[in-house]
């Protein structure tokens, strides 16, 4: 960690260690929401290596109370505050530093360091919330033991929380009370929390196979208590697969979970005591879709794995982010995937991963998984350092397999606990397990943009060879011209003309790595290509093979391989790889809709067809097949990006394949009746989701939505009752305005189903739906202190409403620029991300390319935040 340096950039080749470290953390706070005061006792040591150095500490928004050093008042004249940084000098040694400041949460919009969320007092500290708590070493190699303090109005506050074990509860007069909390972990500052408050619980015990008692608690406001059960549950999920899966047990007495209606992101990990935003707890079947259950358990999960993953080990600097961040999100992911369908969440990984990650890679944010620089840390919370750096960490799973990827995190984790780690520590315990050199496979995460893999086939019928070439190209990216090829394992597999899979190895060139080549696999053989160029070679076959490419989407690359339609969608039928058949439908979408191949959507319909009338393909599968590619996954495969001509193409493209389809959709859709019925297991949700995706592409043709209105009437669920709700909306049957009305009065009071509402209406894929997100922006319903309504508003008409967005009047790009400058003085982080939706206006064509110019460019000047000036500089450079 470092100061910035004349660019404004803080760089990562600055690193020096802490010249101070704080071995203990004492802090008491008397907690009210107009002024509280926060009492700092730390125990400072200096680095053997570095004495000498003036003590420097953070603080912002501050108001010093006193300061005082081994418990003598320090002069005025000993310290100077500029409002960012105290600065002490003289220290000779080891010491106590006491320091007693105000803040003021009341006042506290940007809801970072400690802030109100309706009756509750709440803190977020990563990345850097702590300095405005008290003064600190604000960075995550310091990791002081704690002892936290709580003083408050009994009645106003009843419950305290904090991180660690709760030692000690009194009251004291007049109407206050105190709870004392120990977390003896190593921690640094950012995992800190305390949440206080009229709070419930749902609560249960487990013992770890350990043999430690841990009392798992979910808090919410009173009447939400009874929708946490379901994330109590996942808790327990969590725990019990971290320590089957990795190894891992539990370190505390306790682990609370506290339910926030005011959160900037999804939720946050502090030890012992995580903070969720309250879409990621609270469900039960009336109010929560599948799909919010699923989240919920998966960010349940995520926050809990963690403890080891960020916690245990933490980070060294904030550049090695995706340290903890890539991890556990592929921890979190092997979580779902154990406990559901894997091919499913895989499915939904790469959908992700391709709409949105590969856009930030080719647009005008793209940066690598361990960025080099940065002006503003929150900046980089992005899909490239959590879904493209989780891609990393599968990669090298790939690379090593099951067992020895685990011989790998049980070093790591062994050599690193309680220590502040880099991506360096990590690639040397998988070195050191595997044997393995990993210095090319470290590009990863050095190297920004999506490695682009040409394949090109032939076939010399004379002689029966057949060779692939494959090139690898790595685009430029902003800072980043040249690239050097990386280490990519390709999977592949051929096929006979009966649809028999070849088992002969290739010929090879010499440059593949020799111990690369993995012989046949279920899902087909790994070539682990190192160079940018190799060609694969097999002699003497009978016939013109069949070749499937990437099984399982092993790795995150653009493929371009010549075939056609026929070849692509019979190996759609021959590949039993499902992720690999979603992709192969996908791909032949793609190519109806941006290439207007006739052929391809014949295939298409055809395929589609199959899959509807087979009974043995799960239900869930068969949903994500109708899903067809998304906006950004689409503009991703073009340049310049039309955004009217493509949708128009999509459009048509649904619209013919759900009139040609009718008849199984509708068989369909009334066959899984009883199945969706019930309850919350895998073949329900399934039978659900599938129903739904029926509904969608049925009401296209159903002018009067009679059966989006039947299932709007007669559901029992949200997951029911909102695809209903949707389909009247986005197709503007007759019973819409009805059926919102209803919907609205029933959820007025629950403000995460009024966002779900504000969602189907800001996304109907009209241009005019921007004049919808005007009238809510007047409306009653605009909430801009709450993030989630603000997403709900206008995150989800800018991602979520490619239509109305790119509108090419400008009409859609300024309805979100006009509230930014607000925003921003509010809260930055919120502000910075819809900032950050602009990312591929340069890919768009001219004319709409110079009116997102124009919106942009108007914003100069305008936003002060350091988070939406450093957004904005990016976007605009040239
Ligand atoms: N570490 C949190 C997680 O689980 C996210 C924290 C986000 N903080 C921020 N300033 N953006 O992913
Ligand atoms: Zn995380």
């Amino acid at each position: 960690m470092s100061l910035p340096r004349d660019d404004g950039h803080v760089h990562l080749a600055d690193y020096v260690p802490p010249a101070w470290r704080i071995r203990h953390a004492d802090l008491a706070f008397d907690l009210d929401p107009d002024a509280t005061e926060v009492h700092a006792r730390l125990s400072l040591d200096p680095d053997p290596d570095q004495p000498g150095q003036p003590l420097v500490l953070d603080g912002e928004e501050l108001t010093l109370l006193s300061i005082a050093v081994d418990g003598r008042p320090l002069a005025a004249d000993r310290y100077t505050y500029d409002g960012a940084t105290l600065r002490i000098d003289g220290l000779a040694g080891a010491c106590e530093l006491e320091t007693r400041v105000r803040i003021h949460p009341a006042g506290n919009t940007r809801l970072e360091g400690l802030y109100p969320s309706g009756r509750l007092l709440l803190t977020q500290c990563e990345a850097e919330g702590f300095r405005r708590i008290t003064f600190f070493t604000d960075r995550p190699d310091v990791m002081p033991r704690w002892r936290i303090t709580l003083r408050a109005a009994r009645e106003r506050f009843p419950v305290l929380l904090a991180n660690g074990n709760p030692v000690a509860r009194r009251e004291l007069d007049d109407g206050r009370h105190e709870s004392t909390w120990e977390n003896p972990h190593p921690t640094p500052c950012y995992l800190f929390a305390l949440a206080a408050g009229d709070l419930d619980r749902v609560t249960h015990s487990v013992r770890t196979a350990e043999g430690r008692e841990v009392e798992l608690n979910v808090w919410a406001e009173p009447g939400d208590v009874a929708r946490c059960e379901y994330a109590l549950g996942a808790i327990e999920r969590s725990l019990r697969w971290d320590e089957r899966r990795f190894g891992r047990g539990y370190d505390l007495d306790v682990f609370n979970v506290v339910a926030a209606q005011d959160f900037t992101m999804g939720a946050m990990e502090n030890k012992g005591l995580n903070i969720f935003n309250a879409r990621y707890i609270l469900a039960d079947e009336a109010t929560a879709t599948d799909a919010d259950f699923l989240a919920i358990e998966s960010v349940v999960a995520h926050e809990y794995l963690h403890n080891w993953s960020g916690n245990r080990v933490t980070l060294r600097d904030w550049f090695q982010l995706s340290l903890k961040e890539g991890l556990t999100v592929f921890r979190d992911s092997e979580f779902s995937a154990d406990l559901h369908s894997r091919a499913i969440k895989r499915i939904e990984a790469v959908r992700v991963l391709r709409g949105r990650q590969f856009a930030e890679d080719s647009g005008a944010l793209a940066h690598p998984v361990r960025p080099d620089r940065y002006r503003e840390i929150s900046n980089f919370y992005t899909l490239t350092i959590y879904e493209k750096g989780a891609e990393v960490i599968r990669l090298l799973h790939t690379l090593l397999g099951e067992d020895v990827f685990r011989a790998g995190m049980d070093r790591y984790f062994a050599d690193n606990d309680g220590r502040a780690a880099t991506i360096e520590d990590f690639l040397a315990a998988h070195a050191a397990a595997s044997g393995r050199d990993l210095a090319q496979f470290a590009l990863w995460y050095s190297q920004a943009g999506t490695p682009e893999l040409s394949i090109a086939e032939d076939f010399d019928a004379a002689t029966g060879d057949y060779t692939l070439t494959v090139e690898q190209h790595v685009p430029p990216t902003p800072g980043q011209p040249l690239k050097q090829p990386m280490l990519v394992p390709l999977r592949f597999a051929l096929y006979d003309v009966a649809g028999a899979a070849i088992t002969a190895a290739p010929e090879t060139d010499a440059a593949i790595n020799p111990a690369g080549f993995h012989g046949v696999a279920t899902n087909g053989a790994i070539v682990e290509l190192v160079a940018a160029r190799h060609v694969l070679r097999w002699r003497g076959l009978p016939g013109k093979p069949l070749a499937t490419f990437n099984q399982g989407f092993a790795a995150p690359v653009k493929i371009a391989f010549a075939q056609s339609p026929a070849d692509l969608a019979r190996s759609v039928r021959v590949e039993r790889d499902e992720v690999y058949r979603w992709d192969g439908l996908q791909r032949l979408a793609m190519r109806a809709i941006l290439q207007h191949d006739a052929l391809a959507a014949d295939a298409l319909e055809a395929a589609l067809d199959d899959l509807l009338a087979d009974p043995a393909a799960d239900p869930a599968f068969v949903a994500e097949c109708l899903a067809l590619p998304d906006f950004d996954t689409l503009a991703d495969a073009m340049a310049p990006v039309e955004p009217d001509a493509l949708l128009d193409a999509r459009d048509a493209l649904l619209d013919r394949l759900s009139r040609a389809l009718s008849a199984p959709l509708l068989a369909r859709y009334d066959a899984m009746a009883d199945a969706a019925a019930q309850g919350l297991e895998g073949p329900a949700m399934a039978a659900r989701a599938l129903r739904n995706a029926c509904l969608a592409w049925l009401t296209r043709h159903d002018p009067a939505a009679r059966l989006a209105q039947r299932q709007f009437d007669a559901a029992r669920t949200m997951t029911e009752r909102g695809a209903a709700l949707r389909c009247l909306l986005h197709f503007g049957a007759p019973g819409a305005a009805a059926a919102l009305a209803d919907f609205r009065a029933q959820f007025a009071h629950d403000p995460l189903v009024t966002d779900k509402w504000i969602g189907w209406v800001v996304t109907r894929p009209q241009a005019s739906a921007s004049d919808d997100v005007a009238a809510l922006l007047a409306s009653e319903w605009w909430k801009p202190a709450n993030p989630n309504r603000v997403r709900a508003v206008l995150g989800n008409f800018q991602r979520g409403n490619p239509r109305a967005f790119h509108r090419a009047d400008g009409a859609g790009f300024r309805l979100v620029a006009a509230r930014l400058a607000a925003l921003d003085a509010t809260n930055p982080q919120v502000a910075a991300r819809l900032l950050g939706g602009f990312e591929g206006w340069r890919r768009l064509h001219p004319p709409l390319r110079a009116v997102a110019r124009d919106t942009l460019a108007g914003l100069e000047g305008q936003l002060r935040s350091p988070d939406c000036r450093d957004l904005l500089a990016r976007l605009l450079v040239d």
